[in-house]
């Protein structure tokens, strides 16, 4: 499973970059808005520090805007993903982004046939918001097998990015299910490998070689 960050923050990409497992970063609105200075140049920003696909959404609502968006986005960095949101305007974007060789990211997906649709059309990425289901009282897990079924009966290349991810909890189940990439919130990206017995063990055999050794 591929390790994307969830932040247009460059610090915080900065410092996950170190670990040597980050493959890409995801943004939406909410996120950049966040950012000071200008969005474009923040996108190019992140393009050149990670050298792995970067969503970056549009903010149009109708399909010919979103396209033109979709276009303008794309020429930022050949590692630049356009994320779309999984609404009819947005598969009409789809398409023709389809059609015109940009890459895609198919947000805002709540529900297996929404999933079914875009990988039919050629989306790159799709993106199930798990956190927010769950939130609501659903089994965000449902819906990812789900898709992880549907994927696995047809040849779609579209693959599954697990997004609104809120505990470690959620990446083990994402990855036992088979999600192609995690989007990890950087509080989440924090926690992956920590364990109190890894501390311990290692306080413990560090404390024994020096009494035995000096
Ligand atoms: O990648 C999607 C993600 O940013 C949404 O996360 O925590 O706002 O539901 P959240």
């Amino acid at each position: 499973m591929k390790f994307f960050i969830d932040t247009a923050n460059l610090e915080e990409i900065k410092r996950f970059k170190q670990l040597g497992v980050l493959d890409g970063v995801t943004t939406n609105p909410s996120l950049a808005a966040r950012e000071a200075g200008d969005f474009r140049q923040l996108i190019a920003d992140i393009c050149e520090l990670v050298q792995g696909p970067v969503s970056a959404e549009v903010l149009a609502t109708d399909a010919d805007r979103m396209f033109a968006e979709a276009r303008e986005l794309a020429t930022i960095s050949p590692h630049v993903v356009v994320k779309l949101p999984t609404t009819r305007e947005g598969i009409r974007a789809l398409a023709r982004c389809v059609d015109a060789g940009i890459r895609t990211n198919m947000t805002l997906v709540f529900q297996p046939l929404q999933a079914l649709i875009v990988a039919r059309m050629g989306a790159t990425y799709v993106s199930p918001f798990l956190g927010r289901l769950d939130d609501i009282g659903h089994d965000s897990m449902d819906l990812l097998q789900a898709i992880r079924d549907i994927y696995d009966n047809y040849d779609f290349m579209t693959e599954i990015l697990a997004a609104s991810l809120r505990h470690p909890l959620h990446v083990v189940e994402a990855a036992r299910i088979g999600a192609d990439v995690a989007t990890l919130p950087p509080a989440v990206f924090d926690r992956l490998l920590d364990h109190p017995l890894t501390d311990i063990g290692l306080q413990r055999f560090l404390a024994d070689w020096k009494k035995a050794r000096g």
